[in-house]
């Protein structure tokens, strides 16, 4: 909409989680690493928690990306709420191999359906796939027969390696949930986590994406890294990034609107005003 008045290849503030965007700010570097770590040396599972809008889920995209479809087979479960163990065990099977989904209705138990996944994650392993299983969410899981599920799932393993790697992203409470169950929280030898970013890290992550979006050539957009805006942004969106989307991307489009190019810190107020963000 406003992509020509700023001379911008794309928006570069949209709240998805392209890859593209990635700004790799030292926790989101530690984080990627050790995730990586745990996929490449099969260490069971680890453990993303942060807080909401900082990146986990765009950092679960940038692995699944990286990982590629030739070594790898996998499940990528965006909603873990579900009422029966049966069922996470369920939208694995169909995220792994949708066509090996049992419909008969004796198969809705949870241990053909176990039996089910044992059988494709060793087919994967035999043809020289790794499987990985991403719950993202998984802080909304309020049932502890879950979690346990999840634990017994770990188990399949050969006598020299885990038949599948789970990673676990969600919201702080998670750690809480996970180590409220010991056995499970023994399998998570890796955890990281990613916070709000600090004041020059918000700068940083606002320039990444501009330079992204305008690729080789050159935008007045840039008037929005101005010191005294920044601090602006940064004091708004406490340093996440999902607000600081939001926000510079309603600062664009004002300025689009009023047909002005000059950004400072009182156009940010008046952006945070008319829109009534909080
Ligand atoms: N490191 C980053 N580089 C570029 N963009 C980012 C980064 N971190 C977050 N974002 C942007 O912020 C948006 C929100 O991030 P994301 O959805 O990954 O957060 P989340 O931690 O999964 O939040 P929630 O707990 O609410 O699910 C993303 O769609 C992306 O546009
Ligand atoms: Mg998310």
């Amino acid at each position: 909409m406003y992509e020509q008045y700023w001379s911008l290849k794309e928006k570069p503030f949209q709240n998805t989680p392209d890859p593209k965007y990635l700004y790799l700010s030292s926790q989101h570097e530690d984080a990627l690493m050790k995730l990586t770590y745990v996929v490449a040396q099969n260490l069971g599972a680890g453990l993303l928690s942060g807080v909401f809008g900082c990146g986990k889920t765009l950092l679960a995209r940038v692995i699944l990306k990286d990982l590629g479809i030739q070594k790898f087979c996998t499940a990528y479960i965006s909603n873990p709420l579900v009422s029966e163990p049966s069922e996470i065990i369920r939208a694995i099977v169909r995220s792994l191999s949708p066509q090996d989904l049992p419909d008969r209705k004796s198969e809705i138990l949870v241990d053909p359906l176990l039996e089910k996944m044992h059988n494709i994650l060793l087919d994967n392993a035999r043809e020289g796939r790794q499987n990985i299983v991403i719950i993202d969410e998984a802080h909304t899981i309020e049932d502890p027969r879950i979690f346990e599920q999840l634990r017994l799932i770990l188990n399949f393993q050969t006598e020299n390696k885990f038949l599948l790697t789970l990673i676990l992203l969600g919201q702080p409470e998670i750690k809480a949930k996970v180590d409220a169950l010991k056995p499970l929280a023994q399998r998570v030898p890796i955890r990281c986590q990613l916070d709000p970013l600090s004041g020059k890290g918000v700068g940083a992550y606002m320039a990444h994406r501009i330079k992204v979006a305008v690729g080789d050539g050159e935008s007045d957009v840039v008037a929005i890294l101005a010191d005294d805006v920044v601090a602006s942004i940064a004091k708004y969106s406490g340093g996440i990034p999902r607000r600081i989307n939001t926000l510079c991307d309603l600062i664009l489009l004002s300025g689009f609107a009023k047909k002005t190019k000059k950004i400072d810190n009182n156009f940010v107020d008046s952006v945070i005003k008319e829109f009534s963000l909080t």
